[in-house]
């Protein structure tokens, strides 16, 4: 198989798993994270091979935990067996590696820091998880949940049950925890942007509350 087709392998695979998943994790997510790690990795100077960047970050959630039904250990043998049935076993450790530490929800948040296709992946994931396209996948995640969309009395600072919630344990943390230069100066914008939002959010919220009172 050559390299061509093994993309289009990668891409049937994906869209096969990704297909009960929400809409924040469906095919225009990887194709976003996929336009955004080619664009970080230009800017780098090239860093990491951009294939197995491609590959790596095209597989990067045929294993999402929010998703899977059994352990994820599972999950990952599917990957293994994909890549060696596809004549990709050479970067198999490399793109597992990589995978298994890209997430935020990540038990055990580590990675390889010396791997630059995990350093980008895991920039171009989080930097689609900020401003409003990730303002848009945090709803719609709470509403495939059916999660509140905010809680006055929840604290904002802990484990949250809200979509509001999230931001604070999530979102608003992202900018900090980004690995490359490209990928923190494209964070600052859509960390404002979230910013912005919330402020508006909670004026709205409080105008509707305290609108009629005198
Ligand atoms: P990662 O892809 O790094 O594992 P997640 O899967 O946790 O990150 O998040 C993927 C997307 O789903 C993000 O846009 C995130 O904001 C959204 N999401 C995850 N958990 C929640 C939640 N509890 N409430 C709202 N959105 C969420
Ligand atoms: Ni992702």
């Amino acid at each position: 198989m050559d390299r061509i087709d093994q993309i289009s392998a990668a891409e049937e695979f994906v869209k096969q798993k990704i297909s009960e998943y929400d809409s924040g994790h469906d095919w225009w997510h990887i194709e976003r994270v996929r336009g955004l790690s080619k664009y970080i990795n230009e800017k780098e100077l090239f860093i990491a091979d951009p294939f197995t960047l491609d590959i790596a970050v095209l597989l990067h959630d045929t294993v999402d935990s929010k998703f899977q039904k059994k352990d994820s250990d599972n999950g990952y043998n599917i990957i293994e067996s994909f890549l060696d049935n596809t004549g990709l076993s050479g970067i198999k450790v490399q793109v597992v590696e990589a995978i298994k530490n890209v997430s935020f929800s990540n038990k055990n948040p580590s990675g390889n820091l010396n791997d630059p296709v995990f350093l980008i992946m895991q920039d171009a994931d989080r930097l689609d998880a900020l401003g409003a396209i990730g303002i848009a996948r945090a709803f719609n995640y709470g509403g495939f949940r059916n999660n509140p969309i905010y809680l006055p009395a929840e604290n904002l600072q802990g484990a949250s049950k809200t979509t509001i919630g999230h931001f604070y344990d999530k979102l608003l943390r992202l900018k900090g925890l980004m690995n490359t230069q490209t990928g923190k100066q494209l964070a600052e914008e859509r960390h404002r942007y979230l910013e912005m939002y919330l402020e508006r959010f909670f004026k709205e919220w409080e105008f509707g509350l305290n609108v009629n009172k005198d």
